[in-house]
């Protein structure tokens, strides 16, 4: 099969997106860009469709897909009626990387999408192509981030064909994502509990200006291998590269003399080494491959918007070690370091 690529360029023209709008409607695979990643969508409502994302994907069936909408109006046909504290969220954050739980109208989207569970997990976007192409396929869209299983999701449409050229219809090119991290996983429990399941674009502290008789649970940054995972997905590995990863978190002094030694020790053993870090600490380290965040430690923007295609080119280097500078969990930083701890299988040293 021969993927298409439409290459958004300048200011979006509804007739360029047509052809990937139509090819939603009847039941193929559509990579687009969003704010936080690329997403491999599918309609919703079709069992034959939303297979072929787990077949692309390799991805395992029992984990659920989010469904995305480009207006409000989309929501009625999706979800029963559902708490105050929701719409209000909605009407906050939306259009934005913020994906709600929420309970799902028996019937109203593939049991794939589902995986099963009573719920579903809905989004409105914050891209002007993703809500134009949704708008036009004039269905709920089913789209995972557009990576294979086990790879770091795409942020550029070069990463989408790295993993799935010749596997899906088409791609829409709208250049490197903003946010970089996945959307906020939330679900609302009793009143007025705001339940983090996995963080991301929308931080907990956007959440409590939009909602601030809200409680905002956040989940430990470990998880704990006993308790049941409560989004599904997070109880894969995502996001590994193919090296060890440890993530190295603390003084900025003791944290360069332990990489260092580190690296040192590693290419004695005859290791091709890599280091991640902020742009000021490039020049410190002599690994093989040293990549950085850009900016300074408080520019966790654009660290976010970087990481995975860092991870992405430690692959293709072949890098066999890896340290990556951590940063403190505030902001988007408590995303930033949800996804770096994954990636390195929760090997993060505290100095
Ligand atoms: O930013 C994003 O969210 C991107 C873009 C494409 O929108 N999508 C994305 O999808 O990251 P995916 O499939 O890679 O991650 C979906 C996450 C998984 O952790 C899944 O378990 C969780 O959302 N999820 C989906 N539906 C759920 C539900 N009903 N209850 C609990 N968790 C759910
Ligand atoms: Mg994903």
């Amino acid at each position: 099969k021969m993927t298409k690529v439409w290459q958004l360029e300048g200011e979006l023209l509804a007739g360029q997106l047509t052809e990937a709008a139509e090819l939603l409607k009847a039941g193929e695979l559509v990579a687009f860009p969003t704010e936080t990643v690329y997403g491999l969508g599918a309609d919703a409502r079709s069992t034959q469709a939303v297979e072929q994302i787990f077949a692309a994907k390799g991805r395992p069936s029992d984990n659920p897909l989010i469904v995305h909408i480009a207006s409000i109006g989309q929501l009625d046909e999706l979800v029963l009626p559902y708490p105050e504290l929701a719409s209000r969220l909605m009407q906050q954050l939306w259009p934005g990387p913020l994906t709600i739980v929420l309970p799902v109208k028996p019937g109203a989207v593939s049991p794939l999408v589902t995986a099963g569970l009573a719920t579903v997990g809905v989004r409105m976007p914050d891209h002007a192509a993703a809500l134009e192409l949704i708008g036009q396929a004039n269905c709920p869209v089913a789209a995972p981030s557009a990576n294979r299983s086990g790879r770091p999701s795409p942020t550029t449409a070069a990463h989408v064909l790295e993993d799935l050229d010749g596997a899906i219809a088409g791609i829409v090119d709208g250049g490197a994502t903003g946010v970089g991290l996945e959307s906020t996983v939330v679900e609302l429990a009793g009143d007025n509990v705001i339940r983090i399941l996995r963080p991301g674009g929308v931080t907990p502290e956007q959440l409590l200006l939009a909602a601030p008789d809200a409680m905002i649970d956040t989940p430990p940054a470990k998880a704990e291998a006993t308790e049941a995972p409560r989004s599904p997905g997070m109880k894969y590995t995502h996001y590994a590269p193919q090296g060890d990863m440890e993530i190295v978190q603390g003084d900025a002094v003791e944290m360069t003399a332990y990489i260092r030694q580190a690296i040192a020790q590693a290419k004695s053993e005859g290791l091709k080494t890599g280091a991640l870090v902020f742009a000021e600490r490039e020049g410190d380290f002599d690994a093989d491959v040293v990549l950085t965040y850009g900016g300074g430690k408080r520019q966790l923007e654009q660290a976010a918007q970087r990481l995975y295609a860092a991870l992405r080119q430690f692959d293709a280097e072949g890098v066999q070690r890896i340290w990556a500078e951590g940063c403190e969990e505030q902001g988007i930083g408590l995303a930033l370091m949800n996804r770096l701890a994954k990636a390195a299988g929760n090997q993060v040293t505290r100095l």
